[in-house]
């Protein structure tokens, strides 16, 4: 096992390329399973999760090559539709491979993915929205068993479930009819998922909104997509810049895919550019604290939450955060704690007291974005080093961070844990 020694105090100056979001690569593999004919996706990120979504294809017949910056997958060798618990529990995103199965074969065998470290994260939303579109469904043995031919209907989602909003588009782009799905997500993954699924043969209109039309189609061909740059990276190199007092400009991502976070930096005190495909934030003069509440997109991203509390750590002055999307999203705070960090929690909510300095400490990640809060904390310590341990929770979803925040001035290094 890894781990990433920081020794910080040094204000991260320089450019960074932003990989293709992750978010967007994972439904978009899991929905190549509906194409007849071969798909390339270009700007796939290398990240742990991508390996782990390649495995729960290849386990079902699909034949994957991977190769630089694009994947290419042909389902035209699936010759199974069960997606094993071994898979499913290391990667709840597996779980996306239900919806895609289920519209093409008319049937699927996907393991119940469990609870993680931030929630128990059900998922009654996406069966209630398969079985309005006329599945069987049973669970045997923490498997769901999914059964039938699928005919449009229209479905409210009780909550804009990201994870939902995409399985209900795959399955539904093969139903018999036409499909209405309310109250979505509106986050730029599910608008990228549309396109890429339009781009192979799907009718469906207005992903991005919060009503998603659905024309079903016989069958669906091949072809080739970009993943969009991913704007949860992006935002945690940008907090990065922002919490040592540098300037860090951000390329490959859309401005737009960060409404509610970049308004946040401003008002923190941060200069912030933006242009086409690019981000800037400055804040050579240190930043003041701020009140940041959770919500589906366009609010604040919960995947940026564990940053932002790690930057507001040594805020001038007092900020509170609310977590309204996951019940248990706090992990960072004790770690940040014996970091010198000042934070008290009362239910969703934590209150952040600006300190002047942190310290480095051994601390433990707990998942993938407090890693990340955990990662500029220690950028952040002006005295000691941070040893941060479990970084494989960090490699799921950032690619290689270490050597890309060493190219902007940090002094952090990846170490073999005995
Ligand atoms: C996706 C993202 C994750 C992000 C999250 C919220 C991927 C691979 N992951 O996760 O990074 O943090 O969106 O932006 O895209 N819920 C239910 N029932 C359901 C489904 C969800 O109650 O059937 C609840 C969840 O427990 C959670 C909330 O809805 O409290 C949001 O979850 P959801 O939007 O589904 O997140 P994911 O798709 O799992």
């Amino acid at each position: 096992m890894d781990k990433m020694l920081i020794r910080g105090g040094r204000p991260l100056m320089g450019t960074i390329q932003v990989r293709g979001a992750k978010n967007s690569t994972l439904p978009l593999m899991a929905a190549s399973i509906l194409a007849e004919e071969p798909c390339v996706l270009h700007n796939v990120p290398c990240l742990h999760d991508t390996f782990a979504m390649d495995k729960v294809l290849a386990s079902l017949g699909m034949t994957i090559d991977f190769t630089g910056r694009y994947m290419t997958l042909d389902a035209s060798t699936i010759a199974s539709q069960t997606a094993p618990y071994d898979l499913v529990r290391k990667m709840r995103a597996s779980f996306f491979v239900l919806g895609p199965l289920l519209g093409r074969f008319g049937r699927a065998r996907v393991s119940l993915p469990g609870g993680c470290a931030i929630g128990t994260r059900p998922v009654d939303i996406h069966l209630k929205g398969l079985e309005a579109l006329g599945a069987s469904l049973r669970i045997e043995e923490g498997y769901v068993i999914a059964d039938g031919r699928l005919t449009g209907a229209d479905f409210a989602l009780d909550f804009p479930s990201v994870g939902a909003t995409e399985n209900l588009m795959m399955a539904a782009v093969r139903a018999e009819g036409v499909t209405r799905l309310s109250n979505v997500a509106r986050e730029p993954e599910i608008a990228d998922l549309a396109a890429f699924l339009n781009g192979i043969g799907g009718r469906i209109s207005g992903a991005g909104t919060d009503l998603i039309t659905i024309v079903g189609v016989d069958a669906l061909g091949g072809g080739e997509h970009t993943i969009i740059g991913d704007r949860i990276e992006a935002g945690t190199f940008l907090i990065a810049g922002v919490a040592t007092h540098g300037d860090v400009t951000v390329q490959g991502v859309n401005p737009e895919h960060l409404p509610a976070f970049l308004p946040k930096l401003r008002e923190a005190g941060a200069e912030v550019e933006t242009q086409g495909n690019w981000i800037r934030a400055r804040a050579i003069n240190g930043f003041k604290g701020l009140d940041v509440a959770t919500r589906p997109f366009p609010g604040f991203p919960t995947d940026l939450q564990a940053q932002m509390m790690a930057m507001l750590c040594v805020a001038d002055g007092v900020s509170v955060i609310r977590e309204n999307v996951f019940e248990n999203r706090f992990m960072q705070v004790a770690e940040l704690a014996r970091m010198g960090a000042d934070i008290s929690l009362d239910g969703n909510a934590a209150v952040v007291r600006g300190v002047s300095a942190l310290s480095g400490a051994p601390v433990m990640a707990s998942d993938l974005r407090a890693s990340a809060a955990l990662v500029i904390a220690g950028l952040v310590a002006e005295k000691g080093e941070t040893a941060v341990a479990r970084v494989y929770h960090i490699d799921r979803g950032y690619e290689r961070i270490e050597e890309r925040l060493a190219a902007l001035g940090a002094d952090i290094r990846r170490v073999q844990q005995a």
